[in-house]
């Protein structure tokens, strides 16, 4: 076994020969390599044409010894096929600047065509697949539909949700309309995306941790059990759920669906599997701001999170959020070395490797 299939059968969970390793963000600024392809070129450039967004896919692969690669892209591209302007500024984020708002504008947004409107991502993904050769599997993604729509509604990087919720609280149809729309779209670009060679799908719910659980369980929940299920029934890859929230809704997140669950750091990741059950695998969970530690308390933090992951198989070292921009490359370069060199549970626990 090796950097090939351990991600995969971690997903699936299946024993490995080491624990694998693949970071949020993984490629971006924080490499030298992409400041200087993104000193040619757009961001929304290096989206958009497939052989620069494989080129930059590749960059941390080729640097560190990682077990997955995922797409180079943006969740905000399936909002942009939609139809509404997503400008990406420096500094400040994307921002949205002439957003549908009323209940009717809402109602009249219709889900993409994958092929015909979002073509360059699956195009990404072919070429992706052919680059990689088997190296290692690629992971598809997108933002799942709340997060989608506190973007929307927000204009942005959302602060306060506050028309958010109160779109959510006040016009509750309306809400669960624009939902139901997301759900829709991007059901059908993570199945075009497994189509197209993903061998494993991250929908990204970042924003979910800005809702009280009953909140999540009363407006959210079902839209994710619809679209967990809309893309199982066309694709036969292993579904990861994110969300900065995963620490505090666990307990619902678990009856989403999703074969593996990506925490964020609030939480120790044994009372993570205690919540989850036996069933699901995890992911996660250092702070990426942990990377400025020193390099033997960096080990000490990585060896410990991976003890808590427990003695069952099913887990996939990661941040527990998108690593930031000013991180240190060799201190990245340590700690995939570092999660390489613990032993896995199967071989702990004397299972077949
Ligand atoms: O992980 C990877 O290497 C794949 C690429 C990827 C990007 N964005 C590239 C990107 C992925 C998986 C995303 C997901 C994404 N995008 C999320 C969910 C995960 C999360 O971070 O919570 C969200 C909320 C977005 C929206 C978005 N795009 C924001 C908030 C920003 C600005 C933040 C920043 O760091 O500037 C972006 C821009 C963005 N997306 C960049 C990259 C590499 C920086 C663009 C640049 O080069 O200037």
């Amino acid at each position: 076994m090796s950097r090939a299939d351990r991600f995969l059968k971690a997903c699936r969970l299946e024993s490995v020969d080491a624990v694998p390793v693949w970071l949020m963000r993984q490629a971006g600024r924080y490499m030298q390599e992409y400041r200087d392809i993104r000193g040619r070129h757009s961001f929304l450039e290096l989206c958009k044409r497939p052989s620069l967004a494989v080129e930059v896919m590749l960059q941390p692969l080729d640097a560190f010894e990682l077990d997955a690669a995922i797409l180079f892209s943006d969740i905000l591209v399936l909002v942009e096929a939609m139809g509404i302007e997503v400008r990406y500024e420096e500094r400040q984020g994307p921002i949205l600047p002439d957003p549908p708002r009323t209940p009717e504008a809402l109602r009249s947004l219709r889900a993409p065509d994958p092929e015909e409107d979002l073509g360059f991502v699956l195009e990404a993904i072919r070429l992706g697949r052919e680059a990689l050769a088997g190296r290692v599997p690629l992971i598809g993604f997108a933002g799942a539909p709340f997060t989608l729509a506190t973007y929307i509604l927000e204009g942005g990087s959302p602060r306060d949700f506050l028309s958010t919720k109160k779109l959510m609280y006040q016009l509750p149809d309306a809400f669960g309309s624009l939902m139901m729309t997301l759900t829709e779209a991007v059901a059908s670009f993570l199945r075009a995306q497994a189509e197209a060679g993903a061998q494993a799908l991250q929908i990204f719910d970042t924003w979910a941790v800005a809702l009280a659980p009953a909140d999540y369980e009363r407006y959210v929940l079902a839209h994710m059990q619809r679209l967990v299920e809309e893309v199982r029934s066309a694709a036969d890859v292993p579904i990861i759920y994110f969300s900065l929230g995963a620490s505090t809704l666990a307990g619902l997140l678990k009856l989403v669906g999703a074969d593996v669950i990506s925490f964020d750091w609030k939480i120790d990741l044994g009372e993570a599997r205690a919540l989850l059950g036996p069933r699901i695998a995890v992911q996660g969970n250092l702070d990426p701001l942990a990377l400025f530690q020193p390099r033997e308390v960096l080990e000490r933090t990585v060896r410990l999170i991976v003890e808590k992951a427990g003695r069952w198989p099913g887990y996939i070292f990661n941040l527990g959020h998108g690593i930031h921009p000013s991180t240190p490359v060799d201190r990245v370069a340590f700690l995939v070395e570092t999660v390489h060199s613990c032993l896995p549970c199967a071989r702990r626990e004397g299972g077949a490797g």
